[in-house]
Order: C-alpha cells, then sequence, then structure tokens
C-alpha cells in the first residue's frame, strides 16, 4: 500500500499528514471554470464522465493532493430519484420541494442516471498518480431530506424542521428512500473503484441542541444504516463521516455510534478535546477554517502550526468546511508546503 492515505485510514504509522481539501476543485481556480463552460451547466458537468474526470484531476495537477474526491454533488440522488433538479447562479441548488407522502410514493430510482458518476471513477482509476487516494462520496440522508423537502438551502430548512418536528413519520419514509438509494450509489463507487468513502451531514447542526431523539433518529440511525448496508459488502473500505458544526458532544457520539473510521470536524471545536477526546477514539480530519485560507499569511501559518504540532499523528489534514470561491490559488499552494514542510518546533 503506497497511498498515506489509505495507510493512516487502516491505522499504519505514515511519515507525513496526508492532506486534501474539501470542495478542491472548483470555482477558485481558473481552469475549473473553463472546463464548466464548456458544460450546460452544473449537472451535465456533474453527469459527463470526461469533464468530471479532468476537473477532478485539476487540483490533484496543481498542488499534488494526497487524495482525489470524485466530481459530483449530493443532490445527484434527488436527482435519480426523479425530483427535478437546477443549479441556478447565485442561489444555488433548487428542487421541487417534496411536500406530503403522495407525492413521495411518486419517486422512482432511476440506477442508471447514476452510471456517469461509475465512469468518471474507473477513468480517474487509470488518470491518477500512484501515491494519490480516491475518495467517493454521498449526501448523508438527512442532509440530503433537507433538500428533498425544503427545495432549497438558502433559507435554513423550516419545512425540514417542522416535518421532523410535527411528521415523524414521513421524514422517516424519507431517510428509508435515501439510505436504500445511498447504499446503491456507494456500493456501486466502490465497484468502480472508489477506495474512500465521505458522508456528507453538512445540516446535522440544524437538529435542535434539547432534542437528542431527533439527533438518535435522524443522524445516528441513519448513518449507522447506511455504513452496516455498506460495510455488508465491503468489510474494510474506510468511510469518513462529517456531520457538521454539531456540538462536541454530538461529535462525539457521532463517532462512538455510527461504524465510520474518520471524523470529519469543523473549524470551531478547541483544539485540546479533538486531542484528547476525538483522537483517542478515532482518527480526525480537519479543520482550518477555510476564510484563513482565504486570507492566507502569517496567520495561515500559525494555525496551521497549531494543527499540525497539537494533534496526534491519526490526523488527515483538510479544512473545517470547503474552499470558498473567493479563495487565492497561491495560498493554497502555499498550504500545502507547511502541510508538507511542517518542522517540529524546538
Ligand atoms: O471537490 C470536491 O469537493 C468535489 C465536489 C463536490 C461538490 N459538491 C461540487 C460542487 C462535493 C463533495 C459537493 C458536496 C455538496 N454539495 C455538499 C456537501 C458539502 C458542503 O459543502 O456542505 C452540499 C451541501 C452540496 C449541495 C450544493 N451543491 C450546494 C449548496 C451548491 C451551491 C453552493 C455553491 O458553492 O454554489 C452546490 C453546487 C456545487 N457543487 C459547486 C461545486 C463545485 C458550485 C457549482 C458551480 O460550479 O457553479
Amino acid at each position: 500500500m503506497d497511498k498515506p492515505i489509505l495507510k493512516l485510514l487502516a491505522n499504519h504509522p505514515v511519515a507525513r499528514k496526508p492532506v486534501w481539501l474539501m470542495r478542491q476543485a472548483g470555482r477558485y481556480l481558473p481552469e475549473y471554470r473553463r472546463t464548466r463552460s464548456q458544460a450546460k451547466n452544473f449537472l451535465d458537468l456533474c453527469l459527463s464522465p470526461k469533464l468530471a474526470t479532468e476537473v477532478t484531476m485539476q487540483p490533484i495537477r496543481r498542488f499534488g493532493f494526497d487524495a482525489a474526491i470524485v466530481f459530483a454533488d449530493i443532490l445527484l440522488i434527488p436527482h435519480a430519484l426523479g425530483q427535478n433538479l437546477a443549479f441556478k447562479e447565485g442561489e444555488g441548488p433548487v428542487l421541487d420541494p417534496i411536500s406530503d407522502q403522495t407525492r413521495l410514493a411518486s419517486l422512482q430510482y432511476q440506477p442508471n442516471l447514476l452510471t456517469p458518476v461509475y465512469e468518471t471513477i474507473s477513468a480517474l482509476q487509470t488518470a491518477l498518480p500512484q501515491n494519490c487516494g480516491l475518495i467517493g462520496f454521498a449526501g448523508a440522508p438527512w442532509t440530503v431530506s433537507c433538500y428533498m423537502i425544503d427545495g432549497r438551502g438558502k433559507t435554513g430548512f423550516p419545512q425540514t424542521l417542522s416535518v421532523a418536528k410535527h411528521h415523524p413519520q414521513f421524514l422517516q419514509n424519507i431517510l428509508s428512500i435515501l439510505i436504500s438509494a445511498t447504499t446503491d450509489y456507494l456500493l456501486n463507487q466502490i465497484r468502480a473503484g472508489a477506495e474512500i468513502i465521505q458522508l456528507f451531514d453538512s445540516w446535522a447542526n440544524l437538529i435542535p441542541s434539547d432534542d437528542e431523539t431527533l439527533y438518535e433518529n435522524a443522524i445516528l440511525k441513519p448513518t449507522r444504516q447506511l455504513i452496516q448496508n455498506i460495510r455488508q459488502h465491503y468489510p474494510h473500505i474506510p468511510i469518513i463521516g462529517f456531520p457538521r458544526a454539531v456540538s462536541p458532544q454530538r461529535y462525539l457520539s457521532y463517532a462512538k455510534h455510527t461504524g465510520i473510521t474518520a471524523l470529519s470536524i469543523d473549524e470551531k471545536l478547541p483544539l485540546d478535546f479533538i486531542r484528547d477526546e476525538l483522537q483517542k477514539i478515532c482518527i480526525v480530519q480537519g479543520a482550518l477554517d477555510p476564510q484563513i485560507l482565504v486570507q492566507g499569511g502569517k496567520e495561515m501559518r500559525l494555525k496551521t502550526q497549531d494543527y499540525i504540532h497539537t494533534l496526534k499523528p491519526n490526523h488527515i489534514f483538510n479544512l473545517g468546511h470547503g474552499i470558498v470561491p473567493e479563495t487565492p490559488p497561491e495560498n493554497v499552494a502555499a498550504l500545502i508546503d507547511l502541510v508538507r514542510y511542517a518542522e517540529k518546533p524546538t
């Protein structure tokens, strides 16, 4: 095994910390914007194996990350379920909201719509350098249900929260449809060559802080079920879970009760909590503030060194959330150098 990120995820010692960044392919790169303009729209870009392979490779060529993440989107699952999806300039994704059981029952999973993603993964297996791991991914059931129920992300998902409170069975019905479709999607990604899976639960933080039952039913249980389904076929596949921006206690219970291999964390957790509590029970991924990457300079150097020198070796360097479009690419290059050539303080 000559891929540092796979070694680390298998709990073997590595010479230096592996590093990759969420949303490492994207609008902050001029070469991405050029390829993006060749596609009719964003969905087309995700579903064109040739273009999706190219944009996945762009940050690997430029920066030499330790992992590539297949270029796709968590909303391809609602698309494959037959829910109308568009990505609108300046607004993000827009879907026809699913508000009742009749509409939910009319959805039909069309697995063939996702075949291009598997083709992209196969093409990447050939194209990637041999020390670079390949990450497949999906949205976690809760986060995808947020978009399916509210139809858009800009307003904080009030419908989803109301459904969770007043129609828990309806929420469970959506979650169980998502668990089945996502199981099929991820198994196919692994068959095509994905070596690591990441589950994005970007809106895990919307669960009210006094509702542990909902955290259990909407986050922990569906994630555990999905992971069990995958491990039935691939017992050793490393799975990174990202219940973004939840409380320290909830990160802990997620790490203990879902079956993940590694926990991706946001930028707000205190370093000593990460080291003394989380790293004791699992591998951790994260968690530089994406805004610090925009800023660069001395503050980025100090924060990066903090993470590198304070945390234990079972750490994959990453951000606390995705790269934002304003990020200067030269700051990304400088960050990689900092991680690669970090000296222990004397
Ligand atoms: O490089 C990578 O990380 C791989 C590609 C990737 C994208 N989306 C491409 C993308 C990944 C892993 C995602 C996951 C995703 N998609 C999440 C979870 C991670 C997170 O950010 O919390 C979510 C919530 C989505 C849904 C989504 N897709 C939103 C809210 C948006 C609009 C936001 C924006 O930046 O415009 C998208 C569009 C999207 N997905 C873009 C990219 C590069 C920008 C689209 C463009 O080029 O116009």
